[in-house]
C-alpha cells in the first residue's frame, strides 16, 4: 500500500512528543479568568504549549466554551489562532472563579495572580519571585478590561507584575502570559533538572538539561 502524508509525518510527531516530555513543567497550570478575546486565548494556549506548561484552565462565566475540551480542540478558530497548539494542550473550563479556586485548592495548588497593579497581601515584580516554592502552582491572568477579580486576588498567595516603563497602564493579555510564563517555566525546569521531588528532596547526581538540543538542519 502507498504511504500517505499522514503516515509519513506521524512518527516524527510522536518523536517530538516524546522528546519534549521531560522538559514539561509538572503541576503548573495557567488560568485565564473571564477572557473576552479569542485571539488572546489562542495566544495563551500557544505560549503554554511552547513553554511546556502542563494545563490551561479557563474561567468562563459567560458559557462561551464547551464543557468538553475535545470539543474545544475541534473549534477551528481556536485551532487556527493557537497554530494547532490546542490539539496538544489540556484545557478545562470552569463556570466561576470560585469553582476554579475550589478545584485548585482541593488539589493543593497555590495560586498567584498577575496584574500591572499592586494587589492583595503581597505584591512583587516578576523577577523578584521564586516560582519553585509551591510544588503545585496556578498562575492567573485577568480579563482584558477589568483585570484580575478581587476573589482571585483574595484566594492567591501573591500578585506578580511585569515592570512597566511606558506611558500605558498594562500589557496585552496574551503578551503578558508569554513574559510571565517564560520566567516561571524557566525556574521550574531548572528545579526539575536538579531535584526529583518537592521541597528540594532527592537531588539528582547529574542535573538534567534545561534546554532541548537544537536541530541544526
Ligand atoms: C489588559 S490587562 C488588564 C488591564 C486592567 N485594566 C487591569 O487593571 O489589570 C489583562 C491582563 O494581562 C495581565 N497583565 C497585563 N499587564 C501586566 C503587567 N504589567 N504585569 C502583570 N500582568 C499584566 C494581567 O493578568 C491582566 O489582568
Amino acid at each position: 500500500m502507498e504511504e500517505t502524508e499522514t503516515d509519513k509525518t506521524k512518527p516524527s510527531v510522536r518523536k517530538r512528543a516524546d522528546a519534549i516530555k521531560p522538559y514539561r513543567c509538572k503541576n503548573l497550570i495557567a488560568v485565564i479568568e473571564n477572557p473576552k478575546n479569542i485571539k488572546n486565548i489562542g495566544t495563551i494556549i500557544r505560549n503554554v504549549n511552547a513553554m511546556g506548561v502542563e494545563k490551561v484552565y479557563i474561567v468562563d462565566p459567560g458559557n462561551s466554551f464547551p464543557e468538553d475540551w475535545q470539543e474545544l480542540r475541534e473549534r477551528r478558530a481556536l485551532s487556527k489562532l493557537s497554530v494547532s497548539a490546542i490539539k496538544w494542550t489540556f484545557v478545562k473550563r470552569f463556570d466561576s472563579t470560585e469553582a476554579c479556586c475550589d478545584h485548585l485548592e482541593k488539589k493543593n495548588y497555590v495560586s498567584i495572580v498577575t496584574s500591572p497593579h499592586v494587589k492583595g497581601k503581597k505584591s512583587i515584580y516578576l523577577d523578584e519571585g521564586d516560582y519553585t516554592e509551591a510544588p503545585k502552582l496556578a498562575v492567573w491572568f485577568g480579563n482584558e478590561g477589568h483585570g484580575i477579580s478581587p476573589l482571585a486576588v483574595e484566594r492567591s498567595e501573591m500578585c506578580v507584575a511585569i515592570p512597566m516603563f511606558g506611558m500605558i497602564e498594562s500589557l496585552n493579555l496574551g503578551t503578558s502570559s508569554g513574559i510571565v510564563l517564560y520566567e516561571v517555566t524557566k525556574q521550574r525546569r531548572e528545579y526539575q533538572s536538579k531535584y526529583r521531588k518537592r521541597f528540594k528532596q532527592s537531588k539528582r547526581d547529574e542535573p538534567l538539561p534545561t534546554v532541548m538540543p537544537r536541530d541544526e538542519s
